[in-house]
């Protein structure tokens, strides 16, 4: 039977998402960093804002991710009309902007703590939905990419219609490399084209299909090296410190491959074991030293935890 708690702490993973081989499609949860969240029980129904440590974001109910996505939770489990009233407390250490899924860390640490407070009458999958309603608030479109690992962990391929599909998780070694700026994803969707040519969606295609293939056939190397993109990434790079200089310093310290982490800036770099991950995570940290550009790294693996208690 479940209890029904008077406060809660949950966790929700920071995420990269389109793997570059599959925009909007793909995400994958990190073990580390992870989005903290209080929430507590109060006597005024709706959902309240009490603190935001760590970025300077929004407390109004409508225009923050977590408030957004944990009123949608309260709606979608008290038909319409929530009774039950929620204290938000939000330590955002997944930085907003930075590429790793920031605002679904956000959002499905909500839904999950909304439910979990409820005593779960809601299936994790009936979360989605309403941590999508959160993550619009920050990019403006309803892809689940982000959202879908950090709510169920591993590696998800979900389709426009929302159906989630869960991948084998590939044991690479990851560098995740964060320029200390801001891109914020709606800006990093501005850029992109409303059509693509058919040989670059062609090519596209069969490297996400290749990728999938080689992930069941439990071939991490192969299947690294499918990372490929020819939709998004030429577009993108204008906007990512020093791209290029990056992407050939990880290369050759010895990584797979990799690309643009979700909308930038953070960039991912998959490597056979933790060594090389440190090898390109300092290659990297060298040219952005020589650009003076403050940067944050963060070596890591992919994780099969999604949204989860602290217990
Ligand atoms: N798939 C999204 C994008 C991820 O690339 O815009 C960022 O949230």
């Amino acid at each position: 039977m479940s209890h029904v708690l008077d406060q809660i702490e949950v966790f929700a993973p920071a995420t990269v998402a389109n793997l570059t081989v599959g925009f909007d499609c793909l995400g994958c949860a990190l073990e580390e960093p992870l989005e903290r969240l209080i929430i507590r029980r109060s006597n005024t129904p709706g959902v309240k804002i009490t603190a935001i440590h760590g970025a300077d974001l929004p407390h109004q109910v409508e225009r923050n991710v977590s408030s957004r996505a944990a009123l949608s939770v309260l709606e979608l489990a008290e038909g319409g009309h929530p009774q039950t009233g929620v204290e938000l407390e939000i330590f955002k250490t997944v930085l907003p902007g930075s590429g790793i899924g920031s605002s679904s860390a956000s959002a499905a640490s909500a839904a999950f703590a909304v439910n979990q407070l409820l005593g779960s009458p809601l299936k994790l999958e009936q979360l989605l939905e309403p941590a999508l309603d959160g993550e619009f608030v920050a990019s403006g479109a309803r892809h689940a990419d982000n959202v879908a690992a950090a709510l169920f962990g591993g590696l998800c391929l979900v389709g426009p219609d929302g159906v989630v599909n869960h991948l084998p998780v590939p044991d690479w070694h990851i560098a995740v490399a964060h320029p200390q700026i801001e891109i914020r994803t709606l800006e990093a969707r501005a850029v992109l084209p409303a059509q693509v040519e058919l040989s670059a969606a062609l090519q596209q295609m069969s490297s996400l299909a290749r990728f999938t293939h080689l992930l069941h056939k439990g071939d991490p190397k192969g299947a690294a090296l499918c990372l490929t993109d020819t939709l998004v990434e030429a577009h993108r790079i204008p906007l990512q410190p020093h791209y290029s200089a990056v992407r050939q310093a990880a290369l050759t310290a010895g990584a797979w491959g990799g690309g643009i982490s979700g909308s930038g800036p953070s960039t991912f770099w998959v490597c056979r074991d933790r060594q090389t991950a440190e090898a390109a995570g300092q290659a990297i940290a060298a040219v952005f030293n020589t650009h003076e550009m403050p940067h944050a790294l963060h070596l890591t693996r992919f994780s099969p935890r999604g949204a989860h208690t602290a217990s």
